[in-house]
């Protein structure tokens, strides 16, 4: 069973997702940890309901971001996990932690990359009028929401559709791709070899695992 110890700074619909599915069994990990950076995240709630443990690192105790990461790592260390899932964590981590867990960290990111990194996404979406919207997850790099893609997942938007509608629609597709990628990874079928993600007996469309949700 993987150890998978999760960032988090908000809602947590995505770990509650996963936790789901490690409970049945379809996923086959012990989530060990869930961080916040953020003591109000209700992802931590969700966490202490299904008896995981949880801890608080606030980044408004520290000056600097590298003395905040420097706490960070010493915790993720203490941990010792073998997958670290960013899900909704709004914070950038510096390279003491990029590096050192390269191809052990992964993000779940609302866009389809390389289009929209950052914030706003889903109101860049409806600005621009496009027809397609989606979600990415990609191993973690010092670059932000750049590094290695491992899927993505596509939906149609919709005329006169308001954000909150649309983002609804994409967490929904977020809880499927990302538990779907979590599952693969806990079974060594995805794995990130010298920068390369490789895909053992699975069907991708081209370099990626590449989705078309009718959410
Ligand atoms: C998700 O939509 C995730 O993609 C996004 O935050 C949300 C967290 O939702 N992450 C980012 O924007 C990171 N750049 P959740 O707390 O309900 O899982």
């Amino acid at each position: 069973m993987k150890r998978i110890v999760f960032l988090i700074s908000g809602n947590g619909t995505n770990l509650q997702a996963i936790m789901d599915n490690c409970k049945t069994g379809d996923i086959k990990a012990n989530i060990v940890s869930v961080i916040s950076n953020n003591p109000d995240a209700f992802g931590l709630e969700r966490a202490k309901s299904e008896g995981i443990e949880t801890k608080v690192i606030n980044h408004k105790d520290y000056k600097t971001r590298d003395l905040f990461d420097n706490d960070l790592f010493k915790y993720i260390e203490g941990v010792n996990p073998d997958l670290i899932v960013l899900a909704g964590f709004m914070r950038i981590l510096t390279p003491k932690i990029t590096d050192s867990y390269f191809g052990k960290i992964i993000n779940i990111h609302p866009s389809l990359l390389p289009k929209y990194p950052g914030l706003d996404t889903h109101s860049k979406v409806i600005e621009n009028k496009d027809s397609h919207h989606g979600v990415s997850i990609h191993y973690v790099s010092n670059e932000l929401d750049a590094g290695p893609l491992i899927a993505q997942a596509t939906i149609k938007t919709k005329d006169a559709e308001t954000l909150d509608e649309l983002i609804e629609r994409v967490h929904a597709t977020e809880h499927k791709i990302f538990s779907k990628v979590i599952k693969f990874i806990c079974d060594d079928q995805i794995i990130l070899d010298t920068g390369k993600v490789i895909f053992h007996d699975i069907k991708t469309n081209g370099v990626h695992i590449d989705e078309y949700f009718e959410i």
